[in-house]
């Protein structure tokens, strides 16, 4: 369903460039539930992001069922973004003027007349993530825990195909972090493709492929 054919990214700066991709090949099946694991600067937020069509790759393909993601202009990409992606990022990053069930509604945007229906599904959302007590809360209110499971909510309520998280527990606690694991356990059971980025071995028992990165390629542990 997802494949990187020979993805490349290098980063220019003044001190130089930096290579933080080189020469990957990956494919991904519809449903695969993926740990990707590597030391810091390996590559693995620029993978995800390469994945998630937000990253434009050096050079390489990034192919999702039979549209190849870069080679779609900008408008069409940022559609396959809103229809099939969903990130969950380590921190957080949810709106601190909006309430959670603000924040969740956020990708469904301001349609005429879809207000009642849209505020219904966040409300389901946050319901199934134990946050029903929270939905009038803003991100300063709640715990790591509650925020991440927020971000989650706000992740799939497109019911995206294929759910992209960077380090989801790296800021919480092991309880939490067990439970957003859960979490992620049950998009992927429910059909849908995760890819995560974590150190944490909390997704370990759900993956159905850990991938290793090291200096910017798939290495064999
Ligand atoms: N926007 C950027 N500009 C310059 N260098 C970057 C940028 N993003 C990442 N890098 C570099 O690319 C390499 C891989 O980074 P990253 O994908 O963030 O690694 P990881 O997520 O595994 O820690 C690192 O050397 C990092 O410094
Ligand atoms: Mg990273």
């Amino acid at each position: 369903m997802i494949t990187l054919h020979q993805i490349n990214k290098d980063f220019s700066g003044p001190r130089g460039t930096v290579k933080a991709l080189s020469g990957i090949d990956l494919h991904i099946q519809k449903n695969e539930f993926i740990v990707i694991r590597g030391p810091s600067g390996s590559g693995k937020t620029t993978l995800l992001l390469t994945i998630g069509g937000m990253l434009c790759p050096t050079s390489g393909r990034l192919t999702v069922g039979s549209r190849d993601i870069y080679a779609l202009n900008n408008h069409h990409r940022a559609r396959f973004r809103g229809e099939e992606i969903g990130f969950v990022f380590q921190l957080f990053h949810l709106v601190p003027y909006l309430s959670l069930l603000e924040n969740v509604q956020l990708p469904l945007g301001i349609l005429p007349g879809e207000r009642h229906k849209d505020e219904e599904q966040a409300r389901f959302f946050l319901n199934r993530l134990h946050l029903g007590e929270r939905l009038d809360f803003f991100p300063s209110e709640v715990s790591a825990g509650e925020k991440q499971r927020a971000a989650i909510a706000r992740a799939v309520i497109r019911k995206p195909a294929v759910v992209l998280a960077d380090e989801p527990t790296g800021n919480l606690d092991p309880q939490n972090a067990a439970e957003i694991a859960g979490y992620l356990a049950d998009i992927h059971q429910e059909g849908g493709t995760v890819i995560v980025v974590t150190h944490g071995l909390d997704c370990d028992p759900y993956a159905d492929r850990i991938i290793h990165l090291d200096q910017g390629r798939v290495i064999s542990p």
